[in-house]
């Protein structure tokens, strides 16, 4: 199944992993490599010197490609400056659009840039400022999300606005229907996020893990409750308490408690981490405290996800449901 983003990015399948903080971390990465679709390392919170490292670990699993992903309020020249020391090939951008010098200087240095959107306006200025690929993230996906519309309307609606620029399906794919879907759309390859969650490579706490595998059609909720760390931003979230006891006041963002309450503990890097209540860091095997407070975040295909296999199967069976469907297809 070849594309340009196959092309681009220089692998077998046009399948991205999509970057997950905390989650998302070398051995997911490496693993999607080696499967043959390209693994994203989410920088997150990272500081510069934090993103070297996890880069380092990646190049010691894998010698294949992968991308460096940022959430661009948390992106600084320094981590620009990792990069290109790195000689990172890929860099994606999320949520607001990145400074023009950043793409520039990944740009002179032949680095592909994609930029991550959810609305038609955001991909063409992604367009403009000169991105290799657009990947267009919609309301479906785990994670935060800006999208307020569905894959089906609006990866067309991106596709028809970028031109010659190809577009990568964010958001509901969980399996080989799903890549069929957005190659129909006219995307040319998918990022797929909550799907790899269930793997064996994924660092995730098992409570998370197995919460996601129990998780149901009508479990997931856009909530802005979450973020002391990153406020008043919507993420899609598996039904916990917390979450409940917020519903029809999601888009709220609840003041701390006075005094101050905590819900867990966790590892930032080596520093230990009192998560304060509403704490949107997502829980990892260091993390411990009362899963019925914490920001479990999960997409929409979550009811797709129900079994844990390594991120190549993951890959592997995406791509054998897609051939056979395409063949299917043809065949009519
Ligand atoms: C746990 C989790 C953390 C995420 N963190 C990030 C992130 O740091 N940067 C980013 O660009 N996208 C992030 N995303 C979004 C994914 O990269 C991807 O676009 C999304 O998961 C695709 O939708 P899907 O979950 O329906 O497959 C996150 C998603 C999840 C599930």
């Amino acid at each position: 199944m070849k594309t340009r983003i196959t092309d681009l990015y220089g692998i077998e399948h046009p399948i991205l992993s999509g970057a997950m903080a905390f989650v998302s971390l070398p051995p997911l990465v490496a693993a999607v490599s080696d499967g043959g679709g390209l693994g994203s390392l989410a920088n997150g919170i990272l500081p510069p010197e934090g993103l070297r490292a996890m880069i380092q670990a990646t190049r010691r699993l894998t010698s294949r490609p992968f991308a460096v992903n940022f959430i661009t309020q948390f992106a600084t020249d320094e981590h620009i400056d990792v990069c290109l020391d790195e000689a990172v090939p890929f860099v994606e951008f999320f949520w607001t659009h990145p400074a023009d010098t950043f793409v520039e200087r990944l740009k002179d240095k032949g680095v592909k840039v994609a930029m991550k959107v959810a609305t038609v306006a955001d991909a063409r200025a992604a367009v403009a400022a000169g991105v290799d690929a657009i990947i267009a993230q919609s309301s479906a996906a785990g994670g935060h999300t800006k999208g307020k519309i569905g894959t089906f309307a609006l990866v067309p609606a991106v596709v028809d606005a970028c031109g010659d620029v190809p577009v990568i399906a964010a958001g509901g794919v969980a399996d080989g229907r799903g890549l069929v879907a957005a190659l129909a759309l006219g995307a040319e390859g998918v990022v797929v996020g909550t799907r790899f969650l269930a793997t064996p490579e994924a660092t995730i706490h098992p409570e998370y893990q197995r919460r996601i595998l129990a998780g149901g059609d009508e479990d997931i909720v856009l909530t802005s409750i979450f973020g002391p760390e990153w406020p008043s931003q919507p993420i899609n979230c598996l039904r916990n308490r917390i979450v409940d006891e917020y519903r029809g006041r999601d888009t709220e963002t609840p003041p701390q408690p006075e005094p101050p309450v905590s819900i867990g503990t966790t590892k930032l890097g080596p520093e230990t981490y009192t998560m304060p209540k509403f704490s949107a860091i997502l829980p990892t095997p260091e993390t411990d405290g009362d899963f019925e407070e914490m920001c479990l975040t999960a997409g929409q295909c979550t009811p797709l996800v129900n079994d844990v296999v390594p991120a190549a199967e993951v890959i592997r069976r995406i791509v054998t449901e897609a051939e056979a469907l395409l063949r299917g297809r043809l065949a009519v």
